[in-house]
């Protein structure tokens, strides 16, 4: 009796979603999140889902990680706003903070934001003010937000640019080596000529390179399949960056801040940024984004020519610095590396002689398994239905990929390894079913 009164309580949420909620905001799992702790979300019945999404590689240190929510806590009853009306402690904190842990030590210089798009933008901004140059180049598949001008950036799917034309222009958009799907799959050197062969012609046939502000990259693509680009394709791109004074904007607002057993993706390449952007993971949960680039660029940006109302607010900032020293103290790096390729390796084991799966791949904990139908091509149908057992056994994984094929998987940096057990053994009933 008192379970059918919860659940009632959870339909009625639903349904007052479906009165006052607009549509356009799609939710993968049809549960009503009441709270959560670790990496377990609870509904409104009580029950526990583990989550392997983690609110889309935000949650990494774990829900309500308790020094996460004591820095939240202490900071909103001391100072929650001024904007740029005063300065602010934390945002001179974090700022200090992230240049610490920058990827190279060129990188001094912060601008906070409330998300992974205004962060791209901003970027954008920078860039073609301090260069003169109107251009963007980006990679297909890519995937950088939902303003309008980073819709025009993203190509991981029609569906978000279709019926929103006319989109911004001077954006040049080629293809991301993607190794899986290419012609040439068993050669990775080949994939990678292939992408500045384009380039190639693309500076000769359609924009001269002296008018191209950036090339815009994500070190691994997360919306477009969790596709790992051949080693050697960014020290390539930074060569052909340098030879023509474009920047290079590094965008690691989903493979950021310990995720796949770095601080940030791009140190598996050891590939110098201009500009890195971060979002999603920076603040254990909170809204906040960055973008860090040198002292040389940002200081040719008179002040006041950018800027934001809410950005870098003193609570999320608060949050963003307790997430770092946790990330630190509970060493998740090595933490991501190390579940990270147990998990891989029991999956690529599984996926050995299963046609359906055509990859499983990683770094860290950012694991991606793609489907096949029969004929070889990216499978959708395959990607939805394991998402849909494994939500009917209590987990929480989404997709990705430019056919909504990939499985990804995103958890908590801090899940046990029996959660992490728990988890493949669901996956993996999911994937027989
Ligand atoms: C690589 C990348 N860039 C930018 C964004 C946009 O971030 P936000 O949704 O915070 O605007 C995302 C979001 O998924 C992303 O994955």
């Amino acid at each position: 009796m008192v379970m059918a009164e919860t659940k009632n309580q959870n339909l009625a949420y639903l349904e007052m979603d479906e009165k006052y909620v607009n549509p356009v905001l799609a939710r993968s799992a049809r549960i009503v999140a009441e709270r959560a702790q670790g990496s377990w979300i609870y509904d409104m019945n009580g029950d526990a889902y583990l989550d392997m999404s983690t609110g889309i590689a935000v949650n990494s240190v774990g829900h309500c990680h308790p020094k996460v929510v004591a820095a939240v806590q202490k900071q909103v009853a001391e100072l929650m706003h001024t904007s740029v009306t005063t300065y602010n402690k934390r945002y001179i904190e974090l700022a200090k903070k992230l240049v610490e842990i920058a990827p190279d030590k060129s990188l001094d210089s912060v601008f906070l934001t409330n998300s992974g798009a205004e962060c791209v933008e901003g970027a954008i901004k920078l860039a073609r003010y301090v260069t003169g140059r109107p251009c963007v180049i980006n990679f297909r598949g890519s995937f950088h937000g939902r303003t309008i001008f980073t819709t025009a950036l993203t190509t991981s799917k029609l569906y978000y640019r279709e019926k929103q034309e006319p989109l911004p222009g001077s954006i040049h958009t080629v293809s991301f080596p993607y190794q899986y799907r290419s012609h040439f799959r068993d050669d990775a050197d080949k994939v990678v000529d292939e992408v500045f062969a384009e380039l190639d012609v693309l500076f000769h046939q359609i924009v001269h390179p002296e008018q191209v502000a950036c090339f815009l990259v994500e070190p691994i693509q997360g919306e477009g399949g969790y596709v790992i680009p051949p080693k050697g394709f960014l020290t390539r791109l930074r060569k052909l960056a340098d030879e023509h004074g474009i920047l290079l904007i590094i965008d690691e607002v989903q493979s950021g801040f310990a995720r796949t057993g770095k601080m940030f993706a791009i140190e598996h390449e050891a590939v110098r940024p201009d500009i890195m952007l971060m979002a999603k993971a920076i603040a254990g949960g909170m809204p906040l984004a960055a973008f860090i680039t040198r002292k040389e660029l940002s200081h040719k940006w008179p002040p006041g020519r950018h800027g934001s109302t809410f950005g870098g607010n003193p609570v999320s900032c608060a949050a963003a610095l307790a997430t770092i020293d946790v990330i630190q103290q509970e060493n998740l790096i090595e933490r991501a590396e190390k579940l990270g390729k147990i998990m891989l390796e029991r999956l690529q084991k599984f996926a050995k002689g299963k046609d359906y799966i055509g990859e499983v791949r990683g770094r860290g904990l950012m694991i991606g398994i793609e489907f096949n139908d029969k004929n070889g091509k990216p499978s959708k149908e395959w990607a939805d239905k394991v998402a849909e057992r494994c939500l009917e056994d209590k987990m929480i994984v989404l997709t990705c990929g430019t056919g909504g094929q990939v499985i990804r998987l995103i958890p908590p940096l801090t899940m046990s390894e029996e959660e992490m057990n728990k988890a493949l053994d669901i996956l993996e009933k999911a994937m027989t079913a």
